[in-house]
């Protein structure tokens, strides 16, 4: 896969790029990620990417002539890119998109930063994406967690054993608890289903730890999830239980 980021801070993206599995994949060939400063494509004297609002008001607007003249010439015109515009105003990033977006030869990040984009430069763009309700300084941070969300559905990106645990628990249900050594750490002891070598039961308890996590934090998930006959008779058995402790 191939990723072009445009950005007025390049620098933003090194450090993550440059750590464990994204730096082991773009080492591997697996992904190229090229970085180009928008500034570079501002041809004024002042090499301005932004400028006052038209009609008046606060902040600045990012003008739609760099941008435009750098995705044109980054991009031959047969490419057959994703031009996705980072913005608070786009669709909500979720693990969905990321696994659609791995399907693509290439990407095409624009990242804005202060007040907002002028509304052509949204011609350019196959898709505009948010990665959640909060604000951001701009859309470095967010086409950075994109980028690293869809890398890990990128085949090979994950080493055979990252790809196994991905399998089991990207079925849309919280992990249910985790332990390692010690069997017992300040009195607090693994449940004794781990030690018990019962490869069956342990995967029971293992799916109704993750349905029960799933249910207390987060429910809306569960309408989501296909769930055996098993599962139902679980989750309505504690249901009952956490009723009846209400009840006392
Ligand atoms: Cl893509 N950009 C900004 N500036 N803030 C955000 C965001 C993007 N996604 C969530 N908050």
């Amino acid at each position: 896969m191939r990723i072009d980021i445009l950005t007025l801070f390049p620098a933003m993206f090194l450090g993550p790029l440059q750590e464990s599995i994204l730096k082991r994949a773009q080492q591997r060939g697996l992904l190229t990620v090229l970085i180009h400063q928008l500034r570079d494509y501002a041809f004024d004297r002042h090499q301005m990417t932004d400028d006052i609002p038209y009609g008046g008001g606060e902040g600045m607007v990012m003008k739609p002539e760099p941008v435009f003249r750098a995705v044109t010439s980054i991009l031959d015109r047969d490419d057959k890119a994703t031009v996705i515009l980072m913005t608070p105003q786009g669709r909500t990033f979720t693990q969905q998109t990321a696994k659609d977006l791995a399907q693509k030869p290439r990407l095409f990040f624009v990242c804005g930063h202060y007040g907002g984009f002028d509304e052509r430069i949204r011609n350019l763009a196959t898709d505009e994406l948010s990665i959640g309700d909060y604000v951001l300084t701009g859309g470095e941070l967010a086409a950075m967690v994109v980028i690293d969300a869809v890398a890990r559905w990128v085949p090979g990106v994950l080493g055979a054993l990252e790809s196994a645990q991905q399998d089991s628990y990207a079925q849309g249900l919280l992990e249910g608890p985790q332990y390692t050594h010690p069997a017992s750490f300040r009195g607090d002891a693994v449940p004794e289903v781990l030690l018990s070598g019962n490869h069956a039961r342990i995967a029971r308890w293992r799916r109704e730890q993750a349905l029960k996590r799933t249910f207390l934090r987060r429910p809306d998930l569960l309408a989501t999830v296909d769930l055996s006959p098993e599962d139902q008779a679980y989750l309505a058995h504690l249901k009952q239980t956490l009723k009846e402790s209400q009840d006392l």
